[in-house]
């Protein structure tokens, strides 16, 4: 299906106003795993709020993405239990294993990179979740071992 009919499909569970706004981000979101920059424009047309002010409520909330994610959901916890065990510096070693940072996906789109509140295995602290798999008691030499290999650059 087209991005327009997909769209078309989407505002018609609607009613078309301002006050509907996040709602429709969340089914476009829903729709197409992101809010595509093209968009934007229809949304704000279809809603009657200003470009300006999609754009502005899509990038406030940590909830909506603005590029695409990555096949493979990647999240290192930054709760307290894991923070102090040591997350920092796990993000950092995923960061660099992947070569992408927080909020980002691999170019070929097989892997996306995002940090949660807290995964609920506090006593597995700091963990990783690759999709819907948990690793944890994680050490920095774990990490190479747990992420897919990725191809040099
Ligand atoms: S703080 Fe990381 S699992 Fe709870």
């Amino acid at each position: 299906m087209c991005e327009d009919r997909k769209l078309i499909d989407v505002f018609s569970n609607f009613k078309g106003e301002k006050g509907e706004l996040i709602p429709v981000l969340q089914a476009v979101q829903d729709e197409f795993g992101y809010l595509p920059n093209d968009t934007m424009a229809k949304i704000a047309k279809f809603t009657g709020a200003s470009e300006s002010n999609v754009f502005g409520v899509a990038s406030f909330y940590a909830q909506f993405r603005l590029t695409p994610t990555g096949k493979n959901k990647i999240n290192v916890c930054r709760g307290t239990a894991c923070h102090v065990r040591g997350a920092p510096q796990i993000l950092e070693e995923v960061e660099r294993h992947l070569g992408i940072k927080e909020g980002d996906s691999t170019p070929d789109l097989e892997y996306s990179l995002e940090t949660v509140a807290c995964i609920g295995c506090c006593a597995l602290a700091p963990v990783i979740t690759i999709n819907d798999e948990v690793f944890g008691k994680l050490s920095l030499k774990d990490v190479a071992k747990v992420l897919p290999k990725m191809e040099a650059a």
